[in-house]
């Protein structure tokens, strides 16, 4: 990981962003915990460091948080993508990654994944975000409940997409410091359709088991 290497998570005060987090600090790495209000990111970072043991999360609000980092993680719910990176759209930069994690399900009598016409909720943000700043998709298949129980382990495998391999490679270098969760090159964002829909499976097989924490393991990597 180069030295000037700076994480943040945009509005990462709920509860996928606050599992990335505690998953990113329990792993050495300190990180910004943004928020549109600087108080609750405060406040957010000062309860996830009482959980570690250690004072490596940072509260900032969105806007500096932008500002100071240049891995972006985007914990925000996938219905509000457009309206946050409008408001943010001229901060990003080539210097920056952005790290897409959201999925484009809503919850209306059950989850219903959204069909949307770029394909995928990465295409849809690649197409929202400055195109020299690289887009990467990650922790789309991994439960915020999992992550925020840090102490357990993943036991699984993730999904990197992207279509900048230098980005994606940047991105699996902070990611592979989190253990036991092997990440695997997905390919083009194109493929976040798939990746995507095997969310929504998820969510379905978690509300019929009664379970919190169904996730992914691919076999025959090593054949
Ligand atoms: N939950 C999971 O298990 C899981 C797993 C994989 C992927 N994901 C994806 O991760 C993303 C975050 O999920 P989550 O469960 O953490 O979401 P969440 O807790 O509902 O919300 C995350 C943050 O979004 C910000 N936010 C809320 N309303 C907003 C609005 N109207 N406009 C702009 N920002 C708003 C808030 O931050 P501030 O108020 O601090 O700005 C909030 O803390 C989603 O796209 C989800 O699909 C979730």
């Amino acid at each position: 990981m180069s030295h000037d290497t700076t994480i943040g998570l945009i509005s990462g005060t709920g509860e996928e962003g606050r599992g990335i987090a505690l998953r990113l600090a329990a792993a050495g790495l300190q990180i910004y915990l943004g928020s549109r209000s600087e108080e609750k990111a405060l406040e957010g970072a000062k309860e996830l460091n009482q959980v570690i043991g250690q004072n490596l999360i940072l509260g900032a609000d969105n806007h500096d948080l932008i500002e100071k980092c240049n891995i972006l993680f985007l914990t925000i719910p996938f219905i509000y993508a457009d309206a946050v990176l409008e408001k943010h759209r001229d901060q990003f930069k080539s210097h920056h990654v952005l790290v897409d994690v959201t999925v484009p399900v809503v919850f209306d009598k059950g989850p219903q994944l959204l069909d949307l016409e770029e394909g995928s909720g990465a295409e849809y943000i690649r197409q929202r975000v400055p195109s020299d700043t690289p887009i990467v998709a990650a922790f789309k298949t991994l439960p915020a409940h999992l992550l925020a129980e840090h102490h357990l382990t993943l036991d699984c495998d993730e999904f990197l997409c992207s279509d900048s391999k230098e980005a994606k490679e940047q991105v699996r270098s902070i990611l592979e410091k989190i253990p036991t969760v092997r990440w695997i090159d997905g390919g083009p964002l194109k493929y976040c359709r798939a990746l995507e829909a095997m969310t929504f499976l998820a969510i379905g097989i978690n509300r019929r088991l009664k379970i919190k924490a169904s996730r992914f393991q691919l076999l025959g990597l090593e054949d």
